[in-house]
């Protein structure tokens, strides 16, 4: 299991801070929101800020972009470093070419599927994806309530990649906490992004043990 403390509920004045310190509890990809106003009702960080997060840190940086142009941005958010980048299949016409750019570039490609969007809408993505991202919130804001009746979908999707023997990472993001995380990782999860579940607790390094204690409980008692 990958955690990926999402920066968004970090505190952005010490932002340099903050990344090595969950760097040095244990992070294992730095998650970053960018959102443009558009896509979603919130507006939060661009190219310029990622270059800044890739000079400080040595994990991989995961770029979700909840943006309405992800063709034109794309290439600006690898070009400042970014190893994962997911996109909205909303946001594109055509979803399958906007991935292949994306590792055309360099980069990992990853579709994000929000809440309301079925498997049927993405699954002619899966050749050409690294990941796929279950939102448990409707993307927009940290520190939202999650949505438990996503599990049912992560396990679906998970059944799917190992029927078809598909090396695709299954990353579930929003409203996951050091309590609720076993039930995403039982459902079929591997990569775990965290804003507030981090962020907004006092020791990073507890609370990302906690998570892995959380879970080591599910390999003991085999799954
Ligand atoms: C939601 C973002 C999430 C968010 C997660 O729009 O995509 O990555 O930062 O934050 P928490 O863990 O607080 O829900
Ligand atoms: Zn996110």
């Amino acid at each position: 299991m990958k955690i990926a403390p999402s920066i968004l509920s970090a505190d952005f004045s010490r932002l340099k801070d903050e990344i090595q310190a969950v760097e040095a509890a244990g992070a294992d990809w730095l998650h970053v929101d960018v959102m443009d106003g558009h896509f979603v009702p919130n507006i939060t960080i661009g190219p310029v800020v990622v270059e800044w997060v890739r000079k400080v840190t040595k994990i991989p940086v995961d770029v979700h972009l909840m943006i309405t142009d992800p063709d034109k941005y794309a290439p600006e958010f690898i070009k400042a470093g970014a190893d994962w980048v997911s996109i909205h299949p909303e946001t594109c016409a055509n979803p399958n070419t906007t991935l292949r750019k994306i590792r055309d570039l360099g980069a990992k490609a990853s579709i994000a599927v929000n809440p309301d969007v079925p498997l049927s809408r993405v699954e002619a993505c899966f050749a050409d994806i690294d990941m796929i991202l279950m939102m448990t919130v409707f993307p927009g804001f940290g520190g939202q309530a999650f949505i438990p009746d996503v599990l049912s979908k992560i396990e679906e999707v998970r059944k799917l990649i190992d029927r078809r023997k598909l090396s695709i990472f299954v990353e579930v993001d929003g409203g996951i906490k050091a309590d609720n995380i076993e039930r995403v990782v039982r459902a079929g999860a591997e990569v775990i992004v965290s804003g507030s579940g981090i962020f907004k607790t006092p020791n990073y390094a507890e609370t990302i043990q906690q998570m892995r204690r959380a879970v080591q409980m599910i390999m003991e008692d085999g799954g």
